[in-house]
């Protein structure tokens, strides 16, 4: 038929936010038909649920999603195991996959790619890093015809919402709890204070726009858990103050890298980062810098890039047209709009 089915593989923060923006703009051809978690009856009870269609069948049996006619798995579990091998299995069986699944992509991102490739399917993982920035698919589409041989920025979230609390004097369990609180932490909160999130991001886009393939766990990574109030008050004093960047730079055969706490001037965008707030800078040869920015972390935010690559996958496979209609248009706006 012409609609193109989508399963959907963890309700959690991002899966039910994805339910929640299909709901909302009922793109014609695509028809969400499977939703797959463990204790599926605690999920049906959860907020998210309202957003799902009746019509949808809910499952603890991956073989349901994997043994259906669904074109098109979405991932929003995370981990490795037993990540990796499902999206095998439905790679193999010619189901294109979106995943937001840093790990798995920095890890394993190359050998599943060319999987893909060899069953003439999609895999696709613009959530992955920088959640509702699309610095995947800018670079991708829009600075390939670069050299890019640097990144800049921030890439986790939790960490940014830390550390821009804490430079306005909040406390770092609270603050920590807060982030756990409002879906923006990791499952292990490690992965995102101790640099292994921010890490695996940098890798990705160390494959995308570098090209080149980086180890995670070589790359020199330093937690965010040991910054202290008193670190802001002398960072102050020098007209700076503290983020956890990460940056890659080409430098011949090599690749320097590394994530870390590290002092931003007061006067450099990064600074201005404040909550989920991502920011990648990405400096070419020709084209000079580029920067990326928006909300890192969150459900909604990460439910958009997560729908973008539903939308170009589905418009791949079959012709799903996005509904435009006509508009008169008028110069009054009704008020200022300013970033939040
Ligand atoms: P959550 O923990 O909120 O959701 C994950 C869901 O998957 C939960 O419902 C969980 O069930 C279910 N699940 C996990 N493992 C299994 C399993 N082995 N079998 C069955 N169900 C399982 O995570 P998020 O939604 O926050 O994140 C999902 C993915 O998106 C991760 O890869 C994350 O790194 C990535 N991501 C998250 C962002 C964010 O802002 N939250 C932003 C960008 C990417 P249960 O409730 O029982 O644990
Ligand atoms: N835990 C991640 C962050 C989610 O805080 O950035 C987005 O990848």
């Amino acid at each position: 038929g012409s609609t193109v089915k989508v399963a959907l593989l963890g309700f959690g923060t991002v899966g039910s936010g994805v339910a929640q923006v299909l709901a909302a703009s009922k793109f014609p051809g695509l028809q969400l038909t499977h939703i797959f978690n463990r204790n599926v009856e605690r999920k049906r009870a959860s907020a998210g649920a309202k957003f799902v269609p009746a019509s949808v069948v809910w499952t603890e049996n991956i073989d349901d999603v994997l043994k259906s006619d669904v074109d098109v798995v979405i991932e929003l579990m995370g981990g490795l195991n037993p990540v990796e091998g499902w999206l095998r299995k439905a790679l193999t069986a010619g189901k294109s996959v979106v995943t937001a699944n840093k790990q798995l992509i920095a890890y394993r991102g190359a050998n599943l790619a060319k999987l893909a490739g060899r069953h003439g399917v999609q895999l696709v993982y613009g959530a992955a890093v920088a959640g509702g920035v699309p610095v995947i698919p800018g670079i991708r589409q829009g600075l390939g015809g670069d050299q890019l041989t640097r990144l800049s920025g921030i890439v986790n979230g939790t960490c940014n919402y830390i550390l821009s609390r804490m430079e306005a004097g909040a406390d770092y369990a609270t603050v920590l709890a807060d982030a756990q609180q409002l879906g923006y932490a990791e499952a292990n909160p490690s992965a995102d204070v101790d640099g292994f999130d921010a890490r695996a991001k940098l890798c990705i886009l160390s494959r995308i726009a570098l090209h080149a393939e980086l180890d995670p766990d070589a790359v020199a990574t330093q937690s965010i858990s040991t910054v202290e109030a008193i670190d802001f008050t002398y960072a102050k004093e020098l007209n700076c103050t503290i983020r956890q960047v990460s940056r890659a730079q080409v430098d011949g055969t090599l690749v320097h890298a590394r994530v870390a706490p590290m002092l931003v001037p007061l006067t450099s965008p990064m600074a201005w980062s404040h909550g989920t707030q991502n920011m990648v800078v990405a400096s070419g040869r020709f084209g000079g810098d580029v920067v990326f920015s928006g909300h890192g972390a969150g459900g909604e935010p990460t439910a958009v890039a997560v729908v973008s690559d539903l939308l170009a996958v589905a418009q791949g496979c079959k012709a799903v047209e996005l509904p435009v209609r006509k508009r008169e248009t008028t110069g009054e706006f009704l008020a200022p709009h300013y970033l939040r």
